[in-house]
């Protein structure tokens, strides 16, 4: 979770038994983020993984030497197609995980070598796509099951305790990935207001939209969306990408994450 995720947040999923992943940002299309080295150096005595949106890490390829020279635990990779960097980091014996929003991306992921891969479903929090985590699962675990049974199947999108785990586990995942919950952890990089926000709220409270990528300008594919809290910016904008666009060129430069 870029610009949440810091060594705090990964160390305390590592050292609860998970594998705790540091968030490799933006590549700074967002305005300054911690220092990679830093925040995996302070998660001392933990073996955490480094995570990167690969089409943000296509504009700072450098990120990703760096990564690997701090022996993650894993790389995961998301949002755009991993063939740019899979290989080095398989080269590099690091384990790779690829996030896929669709059936397509899970067949790209197998392909370029992918260890593990995460059906992620349109319930996520954050940026996703449109397919549901329920249907979604199974269909990938069978794709598995058939072209590549030893690669690990995660699921994501909507799990947020046991009960998430359980039905993930039944749906044919060997696992999950949580991202939400840990969200609201007192843990995270993000203020403590909005956390604060996310502990009161419910699924009626969110929405998934591409307005808010419109107005701070991040250039992410349209096939994927961002899921948030509503508020008075959701209320202003949502379907509104065009006038979105607009109103960031006249404002010149608005940046906030
Ligand atoms: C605040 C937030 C930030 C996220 N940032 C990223 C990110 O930078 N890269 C990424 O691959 N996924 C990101 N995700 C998505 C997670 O990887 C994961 O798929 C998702 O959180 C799982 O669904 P859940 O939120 O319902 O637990 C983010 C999710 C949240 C909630």
């Amino acid at each position: 979770m870029a610009l949440v995720a810091g060594w705090k947040l990964a160390a305390a999923v590592t050292r609860a038994g998970g594998v705790g992943l540091l968030g490799g940002g933006y590549a700074g299309i967002l305005g300054a983020e911690p220092i990679l080295e830093d925040e995996y150096g302070l998660a001392t005595g933990t073996r955490i993984g480094i995570g990167f949106i690969t089409w943000a890490l296509a504009q700072a390829p450098e990120l990703l030497d760096r990564a690997l020279a701090l022996n993650p635990a894993c790389v995961f990779l998301s949002f755009t197609d991993p063939a740019l960097f899979a290989r080095k980091i398989l080269d590099a014996k690091v384990p790779l995980i690829c996030q896929a929003q669709t059936l397509a991306h899970l067949a790209r992921a197998v392909d370029v070598g992918a260890d593990i891969v995460v059906a992620q479903g349109t319930e996520a929090g954050g940026h996703g796509g449109s397919r549901a985590t329920f249907p979604f699962v199974p269909e990938a675990a069978d794709y598995l099951a058939k072209a590549a049974p030893s690669v690990l199947l995660l699921a994501a999108g909507g799990i947020a305790d046991g009960r998430g785990l359980a039905a993930a586990l039944l749906l044919g995942a060997d696992g999950v990935v949580v991202g939400s919950r840990f969200w609201a952890a007192e843990e995270v990089l993000t203020p403590t207001r909005a956390t604060d926000r996310a502990i009161v709220a419910s699924g009626d409270d969110t929405v998934r939209t591409t307005a808010i990528d419109a107005l701070r300008d991040v250039p992410l594919p349209s096939e994927f969306s961002f899921r948030v809290i509503k508020n008075k910016l959701t209320d202003a904008w949502v379907g509104r990408d065009a006038e979105a666009a607009q109103a960031l060129r006249k404002a010149g430069s608005l940046r906030f994450v």
